[in-house]
């Protein structure tokens, strides 16, 4: 029957429907390196406080190194008898240590605080991947921008011509926030580098282990302050998952831009072969794959957040067993951005803009009419009649067909007295471009500043 861990008080083993239920190494024995790198560290507390003999520490620390080598040569796995990750390395210590000393590791430690470090401590590991691998997108649009030079390019709001940008300008928009995604990585580390390893059950441990020096061999700054905090929370988890869901969804917006851009109407965008596929019919398909998996995929990372805060909502103190479905989740949302992002940084990195069109259509849609506007501001006319001016001169050329450029001296000079012959100096997208010259706005200076910025954080993360 089943090797549980608790046979004393059981007269019979669970039943089969339970162990089906109950069991999950199919997902969590991902962490039985972690696992592995634990109970080397927990054996060295009893150690120290006396609980083992320096000659069973070394055995035991011996078995659990090969214990680690077998399960990474896959000679050690879990049987369909084992619970968790947990009953599954005590089993292969067993059979390498003896049951004598074998039976000694699990003295002061609870599968409760177990877990909840090991969770930690792949998450901090996978945050530090995920990081690299966002940065390598950052790296990809920032060498994009700087492609882009002062090409322009129609800025939109909602969907219609608003203002000139600069291209760099728009792909450095997708860049800082997968920057300050990285950066919530970073941050979230301070506070999931806390070690519940020694919260036992959920009560601490009476055997004068010292937590402490667990924390640090795993590479934790600290224990945690309080074992049942330790054992019951999972606020880490879910932040880790927000930070993983904001990251997908800002992949999602920069994505619907490709699929937008790589239109035959707007024709702003040519992806690359290797990042495109094709259609089984229609012959002269060009798909946007990578972008739409991206989409897609985001609605999913966002449903492993939504799934595990539901989870965790309503749950009392302290450990219940519904915390075994935080993981899922999480290893979902890794699994997703890991086969993600390395697609997405290619698609980003080989895209082929059409650099002339967007500039043509950059001034379209009456898109300098702001810049009218702004004109007349600096000539004194309040900003009340510059913009209804400016409305003005639109609606003169909406009702001819003819764009504001067009419009003649005389024109200007029937539309308000304060349109003089020098306005043309604006009604140009580089001029508008050039206008903007704040921090933070694109005219060309502040982009190739900006543009140095944003590799400068990208280098230091
Ligand atoms: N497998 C469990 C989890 O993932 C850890 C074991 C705790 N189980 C228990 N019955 N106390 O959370």
């Amino acid at each position: 029957g089943p090797l549980a861990l608790w046979g004393g008080r059981f007269a019979s083993g669970p039943a089969a429907a339970l162990a089906d239920l109950s069991r999950s190494t199919q997902f969590d024995w991902r962490l039985a390196d972690d696992d592995i790198t634990g109970s080397v560290a927990h054996a060295h507390v009893l150690h120290a406080a006396g609980l083992l003999s320096d000659d069973e520490v070394t055995g035991m620390v011996d078995a659990l190194e090969r214990l680690r080598a077998d399960v990474a040569s896959g000679a050690f796995g879990p049987l369909p008898d084992d619970e968790d990750v947990h009953t599954a390395l005590e089993r292969g210590l067993i059979e390498r240590a003896g049951t004598e000393l074998g039976g000694k590791l699990r003295a002061g430690r609870s599968r409760n605080d177990q877990i909840a470090t090991l969770v930690r401590m792949y998450l901090r590991r996978q945050s530090r991947a995920l990081s690299g691998l966002v940065l390598d997108v950052v790296d990809a649009l920032v060498a994009q921008a700087d492609a882009a030079g002062d090409a322009p390019m129609p800025g939109r709001t909602h969907l219609q011509h608003a203002q000139p940008v600069l291209l760099a300008h728009h792909l450095l928009a997708h860049a800082w926030p997968l920057l300050r995604d990285v950066e919530r990585w970073a941050d979230w580390d301070a506070r999931a580098a806390r070690s519940p390893y020694g919260s036992g059950a959920l009560a601490g441990s009476s055997l004068g282990l010292d937590p402490a020096a667990v924390a640090a061999e795993l590479g934790f700054t600290g224990p945690v302050e309080n074992s049942i905090d330790g054992t019951a929370s999972r606020d880490v988890v879910a932040e880790f998952a927000f930070v993983a869901a904001m990251t997908a969804v800002d992949l999602s917006r920069l994505a619907e831009d490709v699929i937008l851009w790589a239109t035959k109407e707007f024709g702003f965008v040519r992806l690359h072969d290797a990042y495109s596929t094709g259609s089984s019919i229609m012959p002269q398909k060009k798909n946007p794959d990578v972008a739409e998996l991206a989409r897609g995929k985001a609605g999913r990372l966002v449903g492993d957040l939504a799934g595990l805060l539901t989870t965790l909502k309503g749950l009392p103190l302290a450990y219940n067993r519904d915390l075994q479905e935080d993981k899922e989740p999480v290893f979902d949302q890794v699994d997703q951005l890991t086969v993600l992002l390395p697609a997405f940084a290619g698609m980003v990195a080989t895209l082929t803009f059409d650099t002339e069109r967007m500039a043509a259509l950059a001034p379209q849609g009456f898109s300098l009419a702001t810049d009218i506007a702004e004109w007349l501001v600096r000539e004194g006319v309040p900003f009340r009649v510059a913009h209804e001016v400016a409305g003005a001169c639109v609606r003169t050329c909406e009702e001819r067909g003819t764009e504001l450029w067009d419009l003649s001296d005389a024109d200007l000079a029937a539309i308000s007295e304060h349109l003089t012959p020098d306005v043309r100096s604006v009604l140009s997208v580089e001029g508008s471009l050039a206008s903007r010259d704040a921090v933070g706005g694109t005219a060309p200076v502040r982009v190739a500043e900006q543009l140095a910025a944003a590799r400068a954080r990208s280098a230091l993360l």
